[in-house]
C-alpha cells in the first residue's frame, strides 16, 4: 500500500450541480460517470482528488416544478436529492463532496462573494426586458428561438417576455481580460470546437447579465437589495466554492479557497458552456480568484439517433439500465462508444454487441482459457517462470511497454474511447497470441518452458489491461486481479492510501511466480438478448 504524501499535487473536479427539477436522467449519469474516471485515474496516480458534485436547487423552474406538486420547495427538493445520491451509489460514483445550493453555508459564500463584486462596482441597477426561457434559466437573444418563441434547447418549451429591474453584472467590463486570458490559456476550454464557439461569442462583444429576478422568493435575497432575489446562475456557480469546505469549518471564502482552490477540471455539457468559460471567469475575476484550469464541454447523448426527451417518450432511465445491466456495462459504453466531446447515441443492441465483443469475449475470455491452460497444463502449480524469460521481442510485451503512457495521456486529455480501444488492442492481441503459439501443440510436444511463457504474456496482457481500465470498470477489473492472486479490490482505493500506483502497475512484467493464481470464473456474463425490469 503505497501513501498518499500530502504534499501530493491535489486535483479538484467538478460535474455540474444538477437541476432538481426531477429525478436524474441519463445526460446527469453520463458526466458524472466520466468525472468519476478521471478522478478515480487522478488517485491512481497518487494525486490528492476531491471530486464534487451536488444539485442546483433554486429559481424559478424549480419554484414551478414544486408548486405543481402542491409542495414547498424546500420539501420538494429533500424529496428529489436522495435520487441523486442514489444513482451514483449504483453506479459506483466515488465523490468527495455532495454541494447542495440550499446548504446555509452556501448562503454565506455567495453574500461574501456578492459583497466582494458589489465593493468592486461591478454591480448595478438596470431594466431588464428579453426572452427568458425557464428551463435553461437564462434570457434568449429574439435571433436564436425556433418558431413560435421555442427555446433552441427545450424546443417544446416557449420563452416568456420580461420587463423588469434587476441587478446587473458588469460583464461587458471583462471582454479584454477575458480575451487574453483565452489566449494566453488555450486549454481553458475544450475541446478545440467547444473554445472556438466561445471565442466567437465573446467577439461579437459582451453584455452586462442580470444577477437578479423579482417576483420569485426561491432563492438568497440580494444581500444589499432584499427585495430583489438571486439569479440562480450566480448562486449555482459558487456552489462549487462552498464545496470545498472542510465540514467543520467556518463558511468563508478564505476557508473555501484555502487548499484545493483554483478547481483543475470542470466537466460539463454543450449547453452550459457560456456560463462556465465566460460568465464565471469573468466572475472570478470581479472577485480578484485565480481562475480554474479547464473547462470541458462534453457532446450530446440521443437515444436510436433522436433527441431525448419527456415529451418525445423516449428517455433512457439510468436507473432501470444499471439496474438491468450493472454499473461497468453502463459506465464502459457509454466511455468507449462515444468520443468525449462529441454527440453520441445510444441503441440497445449496439449497447449488448459492445459489451458481449469486448468485456465477455475479448477480455473474459482471454483471462478465462489462459487461467484453465496454467490449470491444464502446469499441474495445478502456477507458472513457474517470470518476466526475464519473455522474449524481448514478444508482441504482447512490445504493446504492453508503451501501453501505460498512452493510455496516461489518453485519460489525461479525457480520451476515454481511445484509452479503451488502446487498452482492448492488447487484449485482441493477448487472443491472437495464443492461437498463433497454439500452447496445447506445444505442451503435446514437451515444451513446457514455452507453453509458460506463452502463458506468462498473456495473463500479465490480461493484468495490465485491467490494471488501465480500472477507473472505468472498477469491478471487473478488481475480479480480474483477484483471480490472478493479486487480490486489490480498485474500488478501495482511499484518499490515503493507494494499494496500486500507477507508477508500478501500469508498467508491463509485474506478474510474478509467487501470485498464487486462482479458479477462472466468469468476469462478464453475456448478454443473451434486451432485458427488461
Ligand atoms: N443546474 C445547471 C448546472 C449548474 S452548474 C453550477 C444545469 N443542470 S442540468 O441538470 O440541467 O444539467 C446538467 C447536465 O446534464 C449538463 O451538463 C447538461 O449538459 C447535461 N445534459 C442534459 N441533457 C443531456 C443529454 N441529452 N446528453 C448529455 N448531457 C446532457 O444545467
Amino acid at each position: 500500500m503505497n501513501l498518499v504524501d500530502k504534499t501530493n499535487k491535489t486535483f479538484a473536479l467538478t460535474t455540474p450541480l444538477y437541476y432538481v427539477n426531477d429525478v436524474p436522467h441519463i445526460g446527469s449519469a453520463y458526466t458524472t460517470i466520466a468525472a468519476d474516471v478521471v478522478a478515480r485515474f487522478q488517485r491512481l496516480l497518487g494525486h490528492r482528488v476531491l471530486l464534487i458534485t451536488g444539485t442546483d436547487e433554486h429559481g424559478q423552474k424549480i419554484q414551478r416544478s414544486a408548486e405543481a406538486l402542491g409542495k414547498a420547495p424546500q420539501d420538494f427538493c429533500d424529496a428529489i436529492v436522495p435520487s441523486f445520491m442514489s444513482l451514483w451509489e449504483i453506479l459506483n460514483i466515488q465523490y468527495d463532496r455532495f454541494s447542495r445550493t440550499t446548504a446555509p453555508r452556501h448562503e454565506a459564500i455567495v453574500k461574501e462573494f456578492f459583497g466582494r463584486v458589489w465593493e468592486k462596482g461591478d454591480i448595478y441597477q438596470g431594466q431588464q426586458t428579453g426572452w427568458y426561457c425557464v428551463s435553461c434559466e437564462e434570457f434568449k437573444e429574439e435571433r436564436e428561438l425556433l418558431e413560435g418563441h421555442r427555446c433552441p434547447i427545450h424546443t417544446n418549451k416557449e420563452v416568456e417576455w420580461r420587463d423588469e429591474k434587476n441587478y446587473f453584472f458588469r460583464l461587458s467590463k471583462y471582454q479584454t481580460q477575458l480575451e487574453e486570458f483565452y489566449q494566453s490559456h488555450p486549454d481553458f476550454i475544450q475541446p478545440a470546437s467547444r473554445r472556438n464557439e466561445v471565442l466567437s461569442f465573446v467577439s461579437q462583444g459582451l453584455q452586462d447579465f442580470s444577477v437578479s429576478r423579482i417576483n420569485l422568493d426561491w432563492g438568497f435575497p440580494v444581500p444589499t437589495d432584499p427585495q430583489h432575489t438571486l439569479y440562480v446562475w450566480f448562486d449555482a456557480l459558487l456552489g462549487y466554492v462552498t464545496a470545498l469546505l472542510e465540514p467543520d469549518a467556518e463558511p468563508t471564502l478564505a476557508n473555501a479557497l484555502a487548499t484545493w482552490w483554483p478547481i483543475n477540471l470542470h466537466l460539463i455539457g454543450k449547453d452550459i458552456l457560456r456560463f462556465h468559460a465566460v460568465y464565471w471567469p469573468a466572475m472570478l475575476l470581479s472577485a480578484d480568484l485565480p481562475l480554474p484550469q479547464r473547462v470541458f464541454g462534453h457532446g450530446f447523448l440521443t437515444k436510436d439517433g433522436q433527441k431525448m426527451g419527456k415529451a418525445l417518450g423516449n428517455t433512457l432511465d439510468p436507473v432501470a439500465l444499471v439496474k438491468s445491466y450493472g454499473s461497468d456495462a453502463v459506465r464502459y459504453y457509454f466511455l468507449k462508444e462515444i468520443e468525449f466531446g462529441k454527440d453520441g447515441d445510444f441503441n440497445e443492441s449496439r449497447f449488448i454487441n459492445v459489451l458481449n465483443a469486448d468485456l465477455a469475449n475479448d477480455l473474459g475470455n482471454l483471462l478465462n482459457r489462459s487461467l484453465n491452460m496454467v490449470k491444464k497444463y502446469c499441474a495445478g502449480n502456477g507458472l513457474t517462470i517470470t518476466e526475464e524469460t519473455i522474449a524481448a521481442d514478444s508482441p504482447l510485451r512490445t504493446i504492453g511497454l508503451s501501453l501505460g503512457e498512452e493510455v496516461q495521456q489518453a485519460y489525461e486529455t479525457l480520451a476515454f474511447n481511445q484509452a479503451c480501444e488502446a487498452i482492448l488492442s492488447l487484449v485482441q492481441a493477448g487472443n491472437k497470441f495464443i492461437d498463433d503459439q497454439a500452447p496445447w501443440s506445444l505442451y503435446k510436444q514437451g515444451q513446457q518452458q514455452e507453453v509458460e511463457k506463452v502463458l506468462y504474456a498473456v495473463l500479465e496482457s490480461v493484468r495490465l489491461a485491467a490494471y488501465l481500465l480500472s477507473p472505468v470498470i472498477p469491478n471487473i477489473s478488481s475480479d480480474i486481479y483477484q483471480q490472478l492472486g493479486l487480490g486489490i479490490n480498485f474500488n478501495e482505493q482511499t484518499k490515503t492510501a493507494i494499494a496500486a500506483p500507477f507508477s508500478i502497475h501500469s508498467k508491463w512484467g509485474i506478474l510474478s511466480n509467487k501470485q498464487q493464481l486462482g479458479n477462472p470464473q466468469p468476469i462478464f456474463k453475456r448478454i443473451e438478448s434486451p432485458k427488461k425490469d
